[in-house]
């Protein structure tokens, strides 16, 4: 089976790794900007130079496997003749009407419900559970154990830190940032960051887009 290049060799690429492996792909090597990275290794697998190396190997498909949303954003942008492999785990449950965009890792344990769409190069961390209904756009990351209740909508390039418990029906807005353990009762606005229970905005993040 042709390879997946794995772009990005930091902590997430080991968990993007394992997950590849236990979906079934093989892994045609890690690529990193940075220099200090390249000859070490991820989980045995060689970092072999920087991401524009990939074809050199014969490579085609891949994954970016950088968690922060921004940086994922731009290498995305970077390569726009690239095949993106979306990857979801033998151990995820993903309502057959559910769909999965492009490039989008869905880990180990996840519950996505019926007629959820997540868009593409999202991240679905581990043990979280998206509603029925919801619509994650492009670029979000959902971390661990994070809870969506249904038909919440989560705009393109948000975060929602570990454990974030979300009511149904609640908006978060593009390139938003909720801090672990938050519960959003209301929505949440485009660009800023949210904390506590009950969420409320912290800060604007407005200059931070990519
Ligand atoms: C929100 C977060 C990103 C920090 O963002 P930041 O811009 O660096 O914010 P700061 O650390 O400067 O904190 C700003 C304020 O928010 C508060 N805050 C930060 N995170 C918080 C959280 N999760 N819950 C409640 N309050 C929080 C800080 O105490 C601080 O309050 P103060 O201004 O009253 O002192 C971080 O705390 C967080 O929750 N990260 C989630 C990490 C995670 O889940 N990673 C998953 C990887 S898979």
């Amino acid at each position: 089976m042709e390879g997946v290049a794995v772009i990005g060799a930091g902590g997430h690429a080991g968990v993007v790794i394992d997950t590849l492996l236990e979906a079934g792909f093989s892994v045609g090597g890690v690529f990193d900007d940075d220099v200090s990275r390249h000859g070490t290794e991820v989980l045995g697998y060689k970092v072999l130079g920087p991401p524009e190396a990939l074809r050199a190997y014969g490579l085609r498909k891949a994954i970016v496997a950088i968690g922060d949303n921004h940086l994922r954003y731009a290498m995305v942008q970077r390569f726009p003749d690239l095949e993106w492999q979306t990857v979801i785990h033998p151990d995820a449950r993903v309502h057959p009407n559910a769909r999965i965009g492009v490039g989008t890792i869905v880990m180990v344990r996840t519950i996505i419900r019926p007629n959820a769409v997540i868009g593409a190069h999202a991240i679905i961390n581990t043990a979280a559970i998206v509603g029925h209904e919801c619509v994650v756009e492009d670029f979000v990351h959902v971390a661990g154990s994070t809870h969506l209740g249904g038909e919440c909508h989560i705009g393109t390039g948000a975060f929602l830190g570990l454990g974030v418990v979300m009511v149904p029906g609640v908006h978060v807005g593009v390139w938003s940032v909720v801090g672990a353990g938050a519960a959003v009762t209301g929505d949440v606005p485009a660009q800023v960051l949210a904390v506590g229970v009950p969420a409320r905005v912290k800060k604007s993040l407005l200059g931070d887009l990519p």
